[in-house]
């Protein structure tokens, strides 16, 4: 399968969060310093009480929340969101500690363009306390993955990795901070790189 995505000079992106969108200030702040192009026309959170959103108001982006709750079906609860999304014209889904699962619908209205970040080196440790994981399993090193998402769980196209060593004497909340330190460096970085186009051939990148 070959995909092929061209530039576009400035994308319009929202962010999918359900905590305290750490990454996503750390992209905001890239926006605004101009290192990084891109509209952000919206901030979602699944839940209504996420740290994130006062901080994304903090840099005047709007903010929307629902929870699968208020609806019969979660196909309803996407379908909706996919309905915001696009009344926002938003281009890019930038998903930064949304704990859920991206289901079809969102997938199949942004294919390809749908992206995660996951505190672990992929394949390895995917899903829930990676960072735990990866101490209980004794890896030297781990570190975090840029991801594109598909229909499984952390199992997308990889776009960008950086390692981080592990410590003797690591703790999972040692571990944690130096790989989130890493992920806020990591994040920005391969949203460039995926903006200014890219071919994805079979599960490989290729960056333009
Ligand atoms: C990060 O560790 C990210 O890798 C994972 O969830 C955490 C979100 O942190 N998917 P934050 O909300 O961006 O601070």
């Amino acid at each position: 399968m070959n995909f092929i995505f061209s530039k576009k000079e400035i994308p319009r992106i929202a962010f999918l969060i359900s905590g305290r969108g750490s990454n996503m200030g750390a992209i905001l702040k890239n926006i605004k310093a101009k290192k990084l192009k891109a509209k952000p026309v919206m901030v979602f959170s699944d839940k209504a009480d996420a740290q994130g959103l006062q901080k994304a108001k903090t840099f005047g982006v709007e903010t929307k929340s629902f929870s699968p709750k208020e609806f019969l079906k979660f196909e309803e609860y996407e379908a909706e969101l996919v309905k915001v999304l696009k009344d926002k014209q938003v281009e890019w889904v930038i998903c930064a500690g949304y704990m859920r699962l991206v289901r079809k619908n969102i997938l199949e209205n942004y294919k390809n363009r749908i992206v995660n970040i996951h505190p672990a080196l992929l394949p390895s440790f995917p899903g829930l306390k990676a960072q735990k994981q990866a101490l209980d399993y004794g890896v030297r090193y781990s570190g975090c993955t840029v991801h594109l998402i598909d229909e499984g769980c952390d199992t997308g196209p990889i776009v960008l990795q950086k390692v981080v060593d592990i410590l003797p004497d690591d703790t999972e909340e040692t571990l944690s901070k130096r790989i989130l330190k890493a992920e806020h460096e990591t994040y920005s970085l391969a949203l460039k790189k995926l903006f200014n186009g890219f071919e994805l051939n079979n599960r490989t990148i290729i960056f333009k």
